[in-house]
């Protein structure tokens, strides 16, 4: 930590209220933000974590036609329901705002009048297209038409969905509105533009003294400012957003009218807001002001890599343009997570969603799952397997077993105390010189954003507590030495307790209700601000934290396993998304391998049903074509207690030769029937290729032997 920093302000990417969150968002950003703001509060540092729904954008508005609803319907479900699953998560906001608030309209409108009045815009005046029945200008989004590559007809203006070609609107062939059907027509608007190549040189300068960023997030940064940066536009012709304040407009000779600021210009800008709502909340409502507009105030932004351009350049150089602000001290923006080995995709259905997750299962295992593959450096996998394989082997039997072990011991055989530590032994001391210096190690990952490695160093505690439980086998001093036996449990104990502490910036539920066994009070919340500074800290979890003699809470089961079924449903229900989400958009879900040939299954039978088929092993003793038939052939069968004549209409893929000697399955109580003439005395089963070819089920065993 820089000591010129008093401060800290996190802020985490605001997602969309468009959808809810999934595994991907959560390993991008939200999870490494809040194991970073939970360590911090521990190690009592002022810190304020502020997140928000963002709640603008086109995609907002084309869901609410879609679904012929107000955008503002669609942003307060989603807002409330991202809010709770983020609540159930465990994320340790300080506050959680949106970008409807009023506040926030407000504190961007003043931003954007600020940059005006600083001439920080330049006006163009160009051509877009214009939808005259529904009286707007139209997004790129609300184009659709012919996309010139595939000749898919519901291609967007921007990209088409069906080859991935990005596009112009321009580029499409007979385009069309995508709100009224209207063709299109060409007119003038005007709008602000940023001109970001003001701010190349300042931006440069600033970017090349960040020796601590990440390399993924200078490489692109660098890139972006080689390439040279251009105008952006900063508002849009839109029936949805903050609108353009009429003062500006008035000023710039524009009318305002159906203007609004473009979405990234305003959802950053809800960092600030939300910051000001806290400040409210804390009865100061100038006390964002420590955290934005100090010097020694630090800015850290976790986002996904998505939204690199926009944290490292962008923004700061609105930030820049307006003046008094602090620039981001660091993005420590993580890579992507794929799921089951796939790219994640919300239209497709390939995703996990965090509120269906915490209907079954804990957060903290999920918290631990993921932490362990946080996308740091490069894009990491999630799976079912070893998510399951980290609860179990990890939480359950590495962690969880330590902290059983030990407090049951204490429990059953020292009256639930700690017991004192007398005469160490070498063995004893190292345990407990292990935790000497370890916060700092792991404070210092932690501090340069390698959470993964920080978890790692303290697991390898809980590894070290195991094979020192059992290398010093309480169990065999107990009768013979209680002293030493005293010794190991108070160790392992002190050891559990640590943990406790350390863990708890990634299961933070955990911890807690480990705490509470070990009746270990007086630890800082690592979800608040707290002032006192006579409570426990992250550094004194180095040292010894229980008393001797101090009573023990009842010790539980902290962690149970997961099961393989819970596993396997869960990739059920990811393959069945899949499948919907192919049916629903006309894809091909089975690709090569045929799948699509598949017929359903047909309607569930019980098992009565089924018992009242009688199959049996059959030998085709012999078999030749059935005169004036194109399809039967007449078999012979053997089934043990009888011979029977069956009639198999299977000559258009089949010669006689090819049944002969061969055992099949024959259903062998279906009441015979006449055909051509000839009686078939039950049925050969056969399986039926994609193509209508059909083939005998071959058994091995002998004629009569019932199949079932
Ligand atoms: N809503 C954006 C996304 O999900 C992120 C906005 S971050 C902010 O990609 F800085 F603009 F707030
Ligand atoms: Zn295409």
């Amino acid at each position: 930590m820089n000591p010129r920093h008093q401060r800290t302000l996190v802020t985490a990417a605001l997602p969309y209220a468009n959808g809810p969150i999934h595994l991907g968002h959560l390993a991008g950003a939200y999870l490494p933000a809040d194991i970073y703001c939970r360590y911090q509060r521990l190690a009592g540092r002022d810190l304020v974590f502020v997140c928000g729904s963002d709640e603008h954008g086109v995609p907002i508005l084309l869901k609410a036609r879609k679904e012929g609803v107000d955008p503002q319907q669609v942003v307060d479900r989603y807002h409330a329901m991202i809010e709770k699953a983020f609540a159930a998560f465990g994320m340790s906001f300080d506050y959680y705002g949106r970008t409807t608030d009023p506040l926030h309209r407000e504190t961007s409108q003043e931003f954007f009048r600020t940059l005006a009045d600083k001439d920080c815009f330049v006006l163009k005046t160009e051509s877009q297209l214009y939808d005259p029945k529904a009286g707007i200008f139209l997004a790129d989004r609300f184009i659709r038409g012919t996309c010139p590559g595939c000749a898919y007809e519901e291609a967007y203006g921007d990209q088409c969905e069906k080859c991935g070609r990005s596009l112009s609107p321009a580029d499409l062939l007979r385009p069309r509105s995508a709100l009224s059907d209207a063709v299109p027509e060409l007119r003038e608007t005007t709008h602000w533009y940023l001109p970001l190549g003001r701010f190349q040189d300042k931006l440069s300068a600033w970017v090349g003294d960040k020796k601590d960023w990440k390399p993924n997030v200078l490489g692109q940064v660098k890139s972006w400012l080689a390439d040279g940066l251009n105008d952006r536009a900063v508002t849009r012709d839109l029936p949805w957003g903050v609108p353009v304040p009429a003062d500006v407009a008035r000023k710039a000779g524009v009318d305002a009218e159906g203007k609004v600021l473009y979405v990234w210009f305003d959802a950053p800008i809800g960092y600030i807001s939300a910051t000001r709502r806290w400040a409210e909340a804390q009865g100061d409502p100038e006390l964002w002001k420590d955290y934005w507009c100090s010097e020694d105030s630090k800015l850290v932004h976790f986002i996904g890599k998505d939204n690199i351009v926009f944290h490292c350049l962008i923004f700061p150089a609105m930030l820049m343009a307006h003046g008094g602000f602090v620039l981001p001290d660091n993005v420590p923006a993580n890579e992507f997570l794929n799921l089951e080995g796939d790219k994640l995709s919300t239209s497709r259905g390939w995703a996990v969603w965090l509120h269906e997750y915490l209907e079954d299962m804990p957060a903290d295992y999920l918290r631990y799952a993921l932490a362990t593959t946080l996308p740091e450096g490069r894009d990491t996998d999630f799976s079912w397997k070893d998510y399951q394989a980290r609860v179990n082997n990890e939480l359950a039997d590495t962690l969880g077993n330590l902290a059983n072990r030990t407090l049951t011991f204490a429990k059953r055989y020292f009256e639930g105390r700690v017991p004192p530590l007398e005469n160490p032994s070498e063995a004893d001391r190292a345990l407990l010189a292990g935790l000497d210096g370890l916060p700092e190690r792991v404070g210092e990952l932690l501090e340069t954003y390698k959470m993964r490695e920080a978890l790692s160093e303290i697991m390898g505690l809980a590894r070290e507590g195991n094979r020192y439980f059992n290398e010093q086998k309480p169990w065999v001093t107990r009768k013979e030495d209680r002293r030493t036996c005293g010794n190991t449990i108070h160790a392992a104990l002190q050891l559990v307790a640590s943990l406790s502490v350390l863990l708890d910036p990634f299961i933070p539920f955990s911890c807690a209700s480990l705490r509470g066994m070990l009746g270990f009070e007086g630890l800082r919340n690592s979800a608040l601000r707290e002032d006192e500074e006579a409570r426990i800290h992250w550094a004194d979890a180095g040292r010894p934290l229980l008393e001797e003699g101090a009573v023990l809470g009842k010790p539980e089961i902290l962690f149970h396993k997961v099961e393989d079924s819970y596993v396997e449903a869960q990739l059920k229900k990811l393959e069945a998304t899949r499948q919907d989400s192919a049916e629903g958009s006309g894809e091909n879900a089975g690709g090569d391998d045929g799948e699509e040939d598949i017929p359903e299954f047909a309607p569930l039978i019980g098992f009565e049903d089924f018992q009242k088929l009688d199959l049996r092993v059959g030998k085709i003793l012999e078999a030749d074509r059935v005169k004036k038939s194109k399809k039967l052939i007449r078999c012979l069968v053997d089934l043990g207690r009888e011979k029977r004549q069956i009639l198999a209409g299977v000559a258009e893929f089949l010669d006689p030769e090819d049944l002969i000697d061969q055992q099949v399955i024959v259903v062998a109580n279906l009441a015979p029937r006449k055909m051509l003439g000839l009686e078939s005395q039950g049925m050969i089963l056969m399986a039926e290729g994609p193509d209508g070819r059909l083939s005998p089920l071959r058994a091995d065993a002998a004629p009569g032997s019932v199949v079932r």
